[in-house]
């Protein structure tokens, strides 16, 4: 995994995030992996789904309902997130205004631990009130109280028109009483928890692949779509590809074509999965039979199991085929000198020729630069022995296939050839 990890970070945008589903079995090496290749300060959440509504195991005395999924930034600072849409925070804004607008008004005085003048000193001022008579906050058995804000607070207040003024009755005296008038905000939204257990369930994600191909136990973990749409939703992102390398049953070309349908959208998925064939299976194509055909269904519509017509959420997809490609083919086209020189011109090393013979190497100053060409293992042998015998440090080594190579074990920096040089000297 920690190879495909690292992949994944390479595929990521530079706004780009990672949500990894997980369950107890492997969540603490996965979480170690996550922090080497992510960092630690890429993290952003851990989030637990409530996986199952009733216990599997009636007979043992604790079994896990939950799983979690794991979530870190490619740049925590360069990652974006939306809080969670509250509608029923606006019933607290109890007022509605002549305009239309709801609202609320706070006592300014502050009340319970802290409200007295000593606690605050500085939150004890006094503001002019409409009669022009200083209004001092006092509690209403006489104590010197203090405002919940401080001057410049209530300065913006009054500029803004939201300080209000009622009359109280206080000590048997009527006087002026000091509000902030706060409104309802337009769009309401708060964080979003990172306990999720208002979400469908492994047996609902069952139920619904059971329903559109009117067959059971195809697919033993899918996850509901709702799961992943709500991890798609936290990144508020309304275009731009999702990509699923682990995709089995399909789940998140489903979510991503439902939010798709519903906001108008522009999301696009890339799906990656498995025949899952066996030697005991060797017919099994998962990928074609389950994952695409699930898609298939639910973009275009489909007839489920209690005999309703269920319309497609629209948009299509292509279905590719990936194969090893022979590594004779892999380096036949390919301008190996051109490559080497732009690597070169790259690191603004001065240039030297392609020597051939599957890769090149320059010691520079202290820091070595490579260029492996091909995948023969004797190739890379001859490049580490080049590059130990005259560089003591790990050098920046450029590979069509980065991640055959890197491991924990391996001290250089894997990379990819640069994209502009794939598109002009690759294929
Ligand atoms: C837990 S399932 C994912 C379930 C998915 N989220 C869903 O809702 O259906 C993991 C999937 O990864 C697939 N998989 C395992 N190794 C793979 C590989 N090397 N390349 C692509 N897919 C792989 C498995 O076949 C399996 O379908």
């Amino acid at each position: 995994m920690y190879r495909r990890l690292l992949l994944a970070k390479d595929l990521l945008a530079d706004d780009g995030v990672i949500f990894v589903s997980i369950d107890d079995n492997e969540l603490f090496r996965l979480g170690m992996l996550m922090e080497r290749v992510f960092g630690p300060d890429n993290f952003v959440a851990q989030f637990i789904w409530r996986k199952v509504d009733s216990p599997n195991d009636n007979k043992v005395a604790i079994t896990p309902d939950h799983e979690y999924v794991i979530c870190y930034a490619r740049r925590l600072g360069d990652a974006k997130f939306v809080q969670k849409p509250a509608p029923e925070i606006v019933a607290a804004y109890g007022q509605i205004g002549a305009d239309g607008r709801r609202y609320r008004d706070r006592l300014l005085k502050k009340n319970g631990a802290n409200s007295l003048r000593r606690d605050r000193p500085s939150m004890y001022f006094p503001i002019p009130g409409p009669d022009g008579v200083d209004v001092y906050p006092v509690h209403d058995n006489g104590e010197e109280a203090c405002w919940a804000k401080g001057r410049a607070g209530v300065a913006a207040h009054i500029v803004d028109g939201t300080l209000i003024w009622k009359q109280r009755e206080k000590l048997g005296l009527v006087g002026w009483e000091p509000y902030t008038r706060e409104y309802a905000p337009e769009v309401p939204t708060r964080p979003w928890p990172t306990v999720w257990n208002d979400l469908a369930t492994m047996r609902q994600a069952k139920a619904f692949l059971r329903d559109v191909f009117q067959t059971s136990d195809l697919f033993s973990t899918p996850k509901p779509v709702e799961l992943i749409e709500r991890i798609l939703r936290t990144t508020g992102m309304q275009d731009g590809v999702v990509l699923d390398f682990f995709a089995g049953s399909g789940t998140t070309a489903h979510a991503v074509a439902k939010l798709n349908a519903e906001d108008g959208g522009n999301r696009k998925f890339i799906l990656v999965s498995s025949t899952e064939a066996t030697e005991d299976d060797p017919g099994k194509n998962l990928c074609r039979d389950v994952c695409a055909e699930r898609v298939r269904r639910v973009l275009g519509g489909y007839t489920n199991a209690r005999g309703q017509a269920v319309e497609g959420l629209g948009s299509g997809f292509a279905y590719l085929r990936a194969r090893r490609v022979p590594k004779h083919r892999m380096s036949q086209k390919l301008d190996h000198s051109e490559i080497w020189c732009a690597l070169q011109l790259l690191h603004g090393r001065p240039l030297s020729p392609w020597p051939g013979g599957g890769f090149a190497a320059d010691e520079g100053d202290g820091h070595a630069i490579a260029y492996l060409a091909d995948a023969h293992p004797a190739s890379r042998t001859r490049m580490e022995t080049w590059l130990t015998a005259r560089s003591s440090q790990a050098a920046t080594v450029y590979s069509w296939a980065p991640e055959r190579y890197r491991g924990i074990d391996s001290p250089h920096d894997w990379r990819p050839i640069p994209q502009h040089l794939r598109e002009r000297f690759g294929r």
